[in-house]
């Protein structure tokens, strides 16, 4: 877990999370999946928001990081990694809670996220990728695919219940 801030993007920042953020985190999460007609999943595909300690913090494992807007001190996305390798059985990392809340998007603030994500995995020395997606979340379907990101449903087809695509990418 790194504790400086690795993204300045205008009016954004990107900082790790902190236990201060979980309760906000989780809110911005289930909005933003209400509207899109989907759930929180607190036992499933989004036990990692509620138990961000156990899922992303110690050597090895991963990061979440906030999105923050420096003029309203406001949360307006998150996006995180963990390593995967034990759940896979190969040496990987998930592309975890990508998230934006409506009035952020659409000014590459997601695409500027999956890149400082990957170079957080790269860094972490895992080259092969993986994100569990949902095909109803077009636009974040799009910017994967944009990123170079293709289908692996037959690949390594672990998947919460909430999503129905896997996608990779192994990184340069
Ligand atoms: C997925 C999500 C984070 C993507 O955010 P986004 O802002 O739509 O994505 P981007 O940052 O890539 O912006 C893309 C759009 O902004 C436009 N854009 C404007 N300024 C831009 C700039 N400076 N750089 C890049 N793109 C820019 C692009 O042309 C693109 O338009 P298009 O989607 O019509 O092709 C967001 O839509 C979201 O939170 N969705 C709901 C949750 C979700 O689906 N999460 C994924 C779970 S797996």
């Amino acid at each position: 877990m790194s504790a400086k801030p690795v993204l300045h993007l205008g009016r954004y920042v990107a900082r790790s999370w902190t236990p201060k953020d979980r309760k906000p985190l989780i809110e911005m999460v289930t909005n933003i999946l209400a509207s899109h007609g989907l759930q929180f999943q607190p036992d499933d595909g989004d036990q990692d928001a509620l138990r961000v300690e156990e899922y992303y913090w110690g050597s090895g494992k991963g990061d979440l990081f906030v999105i923050e807007d420096v003029a309203k001190q406001e949360m307006v996305g998150c996006v995180g990694y963990y390593n995967s390798t034990a759940q896979r059985g190969e040496r990987c990392a998930d592309i975890r809670k990508m998230y934006l809340k409506p009035e952020a998007r659409g000014k590459g603030i997601a695409q500027f996220m999956l890149t400082m994500i990957e170079e957080e995995i790269r860094r972490s020395g895992v080259k092969k990728v993986f994100i569990e997606t949902s095909t109803t979340l077009d636009k974040a379907c799009r910017l994967y695919e944009r990123a170079g990101y293709t289908d692996a449903s037959g690949e390594n087809a672990m998947l919460d219940s909430r999503s129905d695509k896997l996608l990779t990418k192994t990184l340069n």
